[in-house]
């Protein structure tokens, strides 16, 4: 017998102590503590160690303690950076997702899965009022933002091919860094993302955005992008998306983001109006991990 291999039955004690194991973590998570009682140096002995040569077993098992006793629960009164709904019942489809296993390159190597990307993607374009609008689901916000940039680049300054040309992107100084991260990552560069002031409110400064676009354009500067922030990172301000996207409509041509996060928090508070006003002229990224999160509370 292989050290690896595991029969059905222990498969079955495995599945079933992980399963009692997740339920005990959820029966208890608001008992815990938020922050793990441990030390940088402590995490790191406990989890040190040779790769292990041969099959564990159910002493596998003993880790499970280990790992949830280091880790912080998102309890109510967890108030960290942005998590996600930690919804207990999401996460039995996690773990069934895992068991299937599919590869998504495809519809054929994934029918189900790209099914329900497709009926997924329906339903957030309807909730923004934006009915027939495609897209995909990401694993996140960064690479939402590295695609939805690198469309913007190849229909204003091509670069798939031949590589980059000089061009320039706008932004609100509160943007999220993953803004700035995925330009440097297509070769637009940091410097060429204009970080333009925002006003009291922390909302992007539409006329100091209009300047910007001004004297870049008389320099003879390519704009890729203007990117408005339905909910920021820091305050969850929401850019003026409607004059943002008519001073774009206006500029005529420059592609337009909008990040929407928080989304729960801010339905009802003009933010879906105007995503979905913008979104009908230009690109909109929707980012809804928020939205279970927000039912919760
Ligand atoms: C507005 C915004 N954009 C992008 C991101 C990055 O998302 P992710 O961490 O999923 O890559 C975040 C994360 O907080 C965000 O708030």
């Amino acid at each position: 017998m292989s050290h690896l291999q595991v029969f059905p039955s222990e498969f079955r004690r495995l599945l079933d102590a992980v399963m009692a194991a997740a339920n005990d973590f959820v029966e208890t998570i608001d008992d815990r503590r938020t922050m793990p009682a441990t030390s940088g140096q402590m995490t790191t002995a406990a989890f040190d160690r040779p790769a292990p040569e041969e099959g564990l077993g159910m002493a596998v098992l003993d880790d499970l303690e280990v790992i949830t006793n280091h880790s912080r629960p998102g309890t109510g009164r967890l108030f960290p950076y942005v998590v996600g709904s930690g919804e207990p019942v999401a996460a039995l489809g996690d773990l069934y997702a895992s068991f299937l296993n599919q590869n998504l390159t495809a519809w054929r190597s994934a029918p189900a899965a790209v099914a329900i990307e497709r009926t997924v993607v329906r339903w957030l374009a309807e909730a923004v009022g934006c009915s027939g609008f495609t897209g995909s689901l990401t694993s996140g916000g960064s690479l939402a933002n590295l695609m939805g940039l690198a469309m913007a680049r190849e229909a204003k300054a091509p670069a798939n091919e031949d590589g980059a040309e000089a061009c320039v992107a706008y932004a609100s100084q509160e943007v999220h860094m993953s803004i700035p991260k995925a330009l440097a990552l297509l070769g637009v560069g940091r410097a060429n993302l204009r970080l333009v002031p925002v006003d009291e409110r922390f909302r992007i400064d539409v006329s100091a955005l209009a300047d910007a676009v001004a004297g870049d354009r008389n320099e003879g500067r390519r704009a890729i992008a203007i990117i408005a922030s339905a909910g920021t990172t820091n305050t969850g301000a929401i850019d003026p998306l409607t004059d943002v996207a008519e001073a774009v409509w206006r500029w005529r041509g420059d592609h337009l983001m909008a990040t929407r996060r928080a989304m729960g928090a801010k339905v009802g508070t003009g933010g879906s109006a105007g995503v979905a006003w913008l979104a009908k002229r230009a690109n909109a990224l929707i980012f809804p991990e928020l939205w279970t999160a927000r039912s919760r509370v």
